[in-house]
This record gives structure tokens, C-alpha cells and sequence, in this order.
């Protein structure tokens, strides 16, 4: 079926059954491969876009239930050339080490500041829930506090 949505601000309809992930959709149609397969339960985060604004889980969210709704994916959030504040603190920290799990980590956290612009340590913990197997929560925590202005955002 046709489900008609809005995609990086551009129009979108996407041909497949409604109860496609929208990961799949994403990925499979739009071929924006920014977004990450990593578990397909909804546990490690890798998949993160944002929906009307609102991190989700996009292996674990049908399609069907996007359509008429926002939808941006990392390849959205900013590009080489303009680069989201996340996006080049996540460079100016070294944050990404294999890299996997990051465009999951840096929708989680631009949608955390769009919620709590000046987080604390305990915000950070409680809503970047992504899984890091190369373990960069220290620095994804200081490249945050490094765009939000608040503690220990200085580059070491
Ligand atoms: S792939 Fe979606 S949460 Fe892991
Ligand atoms: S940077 Fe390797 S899994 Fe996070």
C-alpha cells in the first residue's frame, strides 16, 4: 500500500505493506543506510530517527503508523558541508570508534536537547539509552555537555 509521509522535509510515499518496519522502509526504499540494523527488538537504539521530533526505535515502529507524520534520519540531521553542533562535537571529542552505533547515539541526543537544552549528568544517563559496544558513553556524555554549554563539555 501507499503510505504517504514526509522524510528529511521532502515528500515521501513509501510502497510496501504497512507493517514493514520502518527501518526496512528507510533503508530498503530510500536506501538512506545511515540507520542502523543492530538488534530488531527495540533494545540497543541503533536504528534511532526521530518522528514528528520524538526519538523512536525504527526497527520497531511499522510504517503504517508514520504515514502523515515527520520523519528525519541522521542524513537530515546535518551534512559535510553544515554539520549539526552534535555532529562536530562528536568529531572534536573522538566519540565514534567503530562508528556503528552512532547515528543512533546522535538522534537520541539532538532529541534530548530539543527536550533538556542544558542537561544534566542524570538527563544524559536517562535518555541516551543507545548500547555503545565499543563503550563511548564517557565521551558521548562531554560532547554533549560541550553543545548544551553546561559541565565538563571542555576538550581534553
Ligand atoms: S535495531 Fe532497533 S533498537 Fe536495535
Ligand atoms: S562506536 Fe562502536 S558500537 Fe558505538
Amino acid at each position: 500500500m501507499a503510505i504517504e509521509t514526509s522524510v528529511n522535509g521532502k515528500p515521501v510515499t513509501f510502497h510496501v505493506d504497512d507493517d514493514t518496519p520502518l527501518l526496512w522502509a528507510l533503508r530498503e526504499e530510500l536506501r538512506l543506510t545511515g540507520t542502523k540494523f543492530g538488534c530488531g527488538i527495540a533494545a540497543c537504539g541503533a536504528c534511532s530517527v526521530h518522528v514528528d521530533g520524538e526519538v523512536v526505535r525504527s526497527c520497531s515502529v511499522p510504517v503504517g503508523t508514520v504515514a502523515g507524520k515527520s520523519i528525519t534520519t541522521i542524513e537530515g540531521l546535518g551534512t559535510p558541508e553544515a554539520p549539526h553542533a552534535l555532529q562536530t562535537a562528536w568529531i572534536a571529542h573522538q566519540v565514534p570508534q567503530c562508528g556503528y552505533c552512532q547515528s543512533g547515539q546522535l538522534m537520541a541526543a539532538a532529541a534530548l536537547l530539543s527536550h533538556s537544552p542544558r542537561p544534566t549528568d542524570a538527563q544524559i544517563d536517562a535518555a541516551m539509552t543507545n548500547i555503545c559496544r565499543c563503550a563511548t558513553y564517557v565521551r558521548i556524555r562531554e560532547a554533549i555537555h560541550a553543545v548544551a554549554g553546561t559541565s565538563a563539555g571542555a576538550v581534553a
